[in-house]
């Protein structure tokens, strides 16, 4: 049953209407409550932070039904793909997985498996989730995560897959119940959707327009968040900056930032920044609070000029470099802030001279970290129809000469902690070695070290006694 397919084109429209904020727009129809009671679900979640917030929604929504999380797949009665669009490899995962859960639904045919995310608003999932991924039951977008009571009982009572998409984003909803992943820090949503229709990214299509949350309503789940003893907070949106301007009282991140500072909160955090809106108010007031962490992603994209032209970046690379400094050295800290970036390699047409700009600017910034890829074509970007004359294989040598690069920038980073006291929150056992505890610094670096159980949650004094490019050894201080 299709009651609404994506449509690309449809989502490229932006009207310049005021979005309003509602509050209370869960509906549950009474044959699914407590349907979920004895009941097991699980959602995988691929993709940025913006999916990680909307699965602690999505989990809200279900075990407001009854359904218990499960770590198992084979005892779900309900499993759901929360997916990511923005890389050609970050679907094919989600395919190969979706694929493998063929079996399961034909020994267990009541069971209900469903796609949503980003992938979801784009037509190509689409008619491939239709053509060859009947076993799914239920496709829901960005936009609709509040009709999911109603979707889940329609995906039971029909016959036939459900697709529920909608290309237009609507209001901004408030209120929806949530069960977050994390008892110590978290995700808080200050914007949703993406205006800036960078030439390569999917973003602004799969998510809307840009539609921030009321000043109000974030400091009221803020002020919440620091009286249930959360220690660290991270501010969210594709691009943070530009905060505000889309209400009907224009408001601005650093406004927001500052009020956000006051709550008493230990650690803020936030991501991502665009290079273009940086105001100096915005820095100066991460200059002045202790408690906003020395730690700012700026995505640079690329180091040439002209390629960042044709991604429609908006800012000249001497613009980001004059930036970088100005924040690099804004608080009074002397390890300085940490500074991480976003590059994509192989852009259509980019030559070995460009890659060049883009190998001497990471000479120059020398990143705390960097996240690297292959430009992937996406379907209905602007950039997806430009012609290429770069061949893949070069594309994969650039990015092995890049990742070589910058891993030697984070091995150098990370040797100015050595010996120095850092501030770390402790989250749990080390993934990798169950001996020791791992958290993160005020630098965001990860630290392994030897501690108690009961530190889990609170933020301890280290010092560094070792240090490898991706995490930082180091024993409490007493
Ligand atoms: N809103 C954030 C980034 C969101 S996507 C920002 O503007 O910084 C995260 C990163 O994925 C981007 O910074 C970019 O480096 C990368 N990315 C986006 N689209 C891509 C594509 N088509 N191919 C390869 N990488 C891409
Ligand atoms: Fe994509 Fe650019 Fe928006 Fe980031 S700012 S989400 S890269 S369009
Ligand atoms: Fe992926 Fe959507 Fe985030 S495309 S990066 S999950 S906004």
């Amino acid at each position: 049953m299709i009651k609404n397919k994506p449509s690309l084109k449809e989502a490229q429209k932006r009207s310049a209407s005021l979005i309003n904020n509602i509050e209370d727009a869960l509906y549950i129809p009474e044959a699914i409550v407590n349907f979920g009671n004895n009941k097991k679900y699980m959602v995988i979640t691929y993709g940025c932070q913006a999916n990680e917030r909307d699965t602690e929604n999505i989990c809200g929504i279900i075990e407001l039904l009854g359904y218990q999380k499960s770590e198992d797949e084979n005892e779900c009665d309900l499993i759901l793909f929360n997916t990511c669009a923005i890389r050609e490899n970050a679907e094919q995962k989600v395919f190969g997985k979706i694929g493998s859960l063929k079996k399961l639904k034909q020994t267990k045919p009541e069971l209900i498996i469903g796609l949503c995310g980003c992938m979801a608003q784009e037509e190509s999932t689409i008619n491939k989730i239709l053509s060859s991924y009947q076993h799914l039951d239920l496709v829901f977008g960005t936009h609709n995560i509040n009709k999911l009571p109603s979707l889940i009982l329609e995906a039971l009572q029909a016959k036939e897959m459900v697709v529920d998409v909608l290309s237009i984003e609507g209001e901004v909803i408030e209120n929806l119940p949530s069960i977050r992943a994390n008892k110590n820090k978290a995700w808080v949503n200050i914007m949703y959707g993406c205006d800036k229709f960078c030439t390569y990214c999917i973003v602004p299509y799969t998510r809307g327009r840009q539609r921030s949350r009321l000043f109000d309503n974030i400091l009221n789940e803020v002020n919440e968040l620091v009286k249930d003893g959360y220690q660290e907070i991270t501010l969210l949106g594709q691009n943070v900056n530009a905060y505000g301007k889309d209400l009907s009282t224009p408001s601005s991140f650093a406004l927001l930032l500052e009020a956000v500072a006051q709550s008493g909160i230990p650690r803020l955090r936030f991501m991502t920044s665009h290079p273009w809106d940086f105001s100096d108010e915005m820095i100066a007031i991460i200059a002045r609070y202790d408690n906003i962490m020395p730690f700012i992603h700026l995505p640079v994209q690329a180091g040439d000029n002209d390629i960042l032209k044709i991604m429609n970046r908006l800012y000249k690379i001497e613009d980001y470099k004059l930036l970088f400094d100005k924040l690099k050295t804004c608080k009074k800290d002397d390890l300085g802030i940490s500074m991480s970036t976003d590059i994509i390699v192989g852009f259509p047409n980019e030559t070995e001279e460009q890659f060049q700009k883009t190998l001497a600017l990471v000479d120059y910034c020398q990143f705390d970290n960097a996240f690297t890829f292959v430009y992937s074509p996406r379907n209905g970007t602007p950039a997806a129809a430009f012609d290429d004359n770069v061949s893949l294989d070069v594309k994969k040598e650039r990015l092995a000469r890049l990742n070589n690069k910058v891993n030697d920038c984070f091995l150098k980073q990370n040797q100015r902690f050595l010996n120095k006291n850092v501030k770390v929150l402790i989250d749990g056992y080390s993934k990798k070695n169950k001996d020791y505890m791992s958290g993160y610094s005020e630098h965001n670096k990860l630290v392994n070290l030897k501690a108690a159980e009961s530190l889990i949650g609170k933020i301890v004094s280290v010092k560094i006694t070792g240090v490898k490019s991706f995490s930082l050894e180091g024993e409490l201080v007493e």
